[in-house]
């Protein structure tokens, strides 16, 4: 069975090396084509040096560009490197346009396509990733959900017949990087205070200078030192704004490694973010988590308050800030096997053809 994963942004390369490790575990033959969607180092590069995943096969080099332009380029090269290849599954992860656009490229020339991390859904048809996760899910021949609200949403969209639940592959990777000795140097660029861990990268809150100008302002009042790696989109963002994160509580960073952030939560006391990805960390890692979005994907994070949906602005120091619950988290994204049950998902549905 020869499989080739898509993927192109910071998240996937982090969601791609546990299934890169399953495959060599389990015989299979996989590949990875990276769209060029993240080319930057730091969003890019240094993931694949240290998830130890290797450098993928192909690189698109498709950079940034207007969701469509973006989405369209990577279209028109993966449809040349699907045809010529023919794998038995394509396989795009998450919620990016690199997603769906090796759904796309994938459906048309009838290649199976297996969608990792499928059914998450916010309801909110404004932002880009539930465009690329509804399409994608009902693109694909075989949709892997990571819990079973996300099976119970594909279900609801006549799809349950193509769906495995098969648990949250970013639980694996995060479960065998928590245990490891911290990174050299990480410790230098924390503050020596407790501190707050913020990230802050959605178009929702990027976009809209005004949105933008008082989330930073929000994040500068906390009582603690807010701790802010600057995504890509932030800086040129802030930038563009003139907008200063050099101000109040902030103590911004370039991004973190995958380790890095990994350690940085940990020895965090809070963390107030708009990605999807640090909220799930912070839940399993036990960090209290206010997300600065009117909704989440990641539902099970609200229980027992371990994750706060947009906290008024006003008030965030304090919602924040707050004391972690003592209620126990359970397991709701799986024990860390996640990409070995993904792979043997798609060995079974091969032989079912
Ligand atoms: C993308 C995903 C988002 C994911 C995020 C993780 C989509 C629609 N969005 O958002 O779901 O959570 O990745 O980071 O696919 N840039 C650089 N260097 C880079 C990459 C980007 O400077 O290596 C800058 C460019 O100015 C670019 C901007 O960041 O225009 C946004 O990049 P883009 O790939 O469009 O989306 P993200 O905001 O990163």
């Amino acid at each position: 069975m020869r499989v080739i994963s898509v993927v192109g942004a910071r998240p996937q390369f982090v969601k791609l090396a546990p299934i890169v490790k399953a495959a060599q575990r389990a015989g299979i033959d996989h590949a990875t084509v990276h769209t060029g969607q993240h080319y930057d180092d730091a969003m890019s590069g240094v993931f694949f040096d240290e998830l130890g995943i290797g450098a993928p096969e192909w690189n698109l080099e498709v950079g940034s560009g207007s969701h469509g332009a973006q989405t369209g380029a990577m279209l028109a090269k993966l449809d040349e490197l699907f045809d010529r290849e023919r794998p038995d599954w394509v396989l795009v992860y998450g919620d990016t346009n690199s997603t769906v656009a090796g759904a796309l490229a994938a459906v048309k020339l009838h290649v199976p396509l297996a969608h990792l991390e499928a059914g998450l859904r916010s309801f909110n048809r404004a932002m880009p990733e539930e465009h690329n996760r509804v399409l994608t899910d009902h693109a694909a021949d075989l949709l892997l959900a990571p819990t079973d609200v996300a099976a119970g949403h594909l279900a609801n969209e006549g799809l349950a017949e193509r769906t495995r639940v098969v648990g949250d592959v970013m639980v694996d990777v995060l479960l065998e990087t928590a245990d490891r000795p911290a990174e050299p140097g990480l410790t230098a660029r924390l503050p020596t205070e407790p501190y707050v861990l913020a990230t802050i990268h959605r178009a929702e809150n990027t976009d809209d200078p005004n949105r933008l100008a008082a989330v930073i302002e929000a994040l500068a009042s906390v009582d603690a030192p807010v701790v802010l790696p600057r995504h890509p989109r932030l800086r040129d963002r802030c930038a563009e704004a003139g907008i200063s994160l050099e101000i109040g509580a902030l103590h911004p960073v370039d991004p973190f490694s995958y380790a890095e952030m990994v350690q940085a939560t940990k020895a965090s006391i809070a963390v107030a973010t708009d990605s999807g990805g640090l909220q799930k960390e912070a839940f399993v890692l036990g960090r209290p988590v206010t997300t600065l979005r009117t909704e989440t994907e990641w539902v099970e994070t609200l229980e027992d308050g371990w994750n706060v949906l947009l906290p008024d602005l006003h008030e965030i120091s304090s919602v924040v800030l707050r004391e972690a619950p003592d209620a126990e988290r359970g397991t709701p994204y799986g024990t860390g096997d996640a990409a070995d049950r993904a792979l043997s998902a798609l060995t079974e549905a091969s032989v079912g053809d």
